[in-house]
């Protein structure tokens, strides 16, 4: 298992994990690693994960820097490994929303969380991360992302899943994919908020999106985020309409 590294904005570094027995076409799972003044990491990867992960970060930075962990949500792949990144960065807090704070870390974290108000922003000296609540989007009650605002990268969690093997960063069409992975697994909780939330997130004038799953992506970002909340107006409203739609 290897972790391949590429920075996706100025000084934001994807690491990325393709597991190629899983599912049809193989899939992969990223963390990015922000460097700053107080370098964060977003995302811990599964446990088994860290080993390969570690190295590849360790090519970017001496992980004793790293002063902020987080996450989306609480899920293996989010934050498995946050004990192991805890023992490599002593100096590191982990850091969630409120709720994650509440149901989770309070109890589970081997030290404090620090938790984040929605739209707190961390400045971490070179870079500023804003802490978004996006409430069961893509999934888990705890659910949030981070938005870079000085190189206008949103970290977009498991939204615009994908499979296979792609580019670490594109400007095709990543909605197509996306749509089809959703159609596959069924990933995201769709309720009446899920387009609301996704347009919150057009509203920022993204440039570039950290995606979890799948290719990153430079270009129109807003206009990505608009159709992927129309995409799931539309699974909701054919969900509600008789018989299915
Ligand atoms: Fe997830
Ligand atoms: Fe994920």
């Amino acid at each position: 298992m290897e972790t391949r590294v590429d920075e996706i904005a100025e000084r934001i570094y994807r690491l990325s994990t393709f597991l190629p027995k899983l599912g049809p076409s193989g899939f992969t799972f990223n963390q990015f690693l922000v460097d700053a003044d107080e370098p964060l990491l977003f995302h811990c990867g599964q446990r088994a994960l860290f080993p390969a992960v570690s190295v590849a970060a360790a090519r970017i930075m001496d992980l004793r820097r790293l002063r902020w962990v987080t996450f989306s949500h609480i899920e293996a792949d989010e934050c498995g490994a946050l004990d192991e990144w805890l023992d490599a960065a002593p100096d590191a807090t982990v850091t969630h929303g409120a709720i994650g704070c509440a149901i989770w870390l309070n109890d589970q974290a081997p030290r404090p969380p620090r938790a984040l108000g929605n739209d707190e922003v961390l400045d971490l000296g070179g870079r500023r991360v804003r802490r978004l609540d996006t409430p069961h989007v893509p999934h888990c009650w705890d659910a949030g992302l981070l938005y870079e605002e000085v190189t206008g990268t949103l970290f977009t969690s498991d939204l615009f899943t994908h499979v296979g093997d792609p580019p670490a960063l594109s400007g095709g069409d990543i909605v197509g994919p996306a749509m089809a992975a959703e159609r596959q697994f069924g990933f995201t909780a769709v309720t009446p908020t899920t387009g609301t939330t996704v347009r919150r997130l057009a509203a920022l004038r993204p440039r570039t999106l950290a995606v979890m799953h799948g290719s990153s992506f430079s270009g129109d970002a807003p206009a990505v985020l608009e159709s992927l909340a129309g995409f799931y107006d539309h699974l909701l409203q054919k969900s509600a309409a008789p018989h299915g739609g």
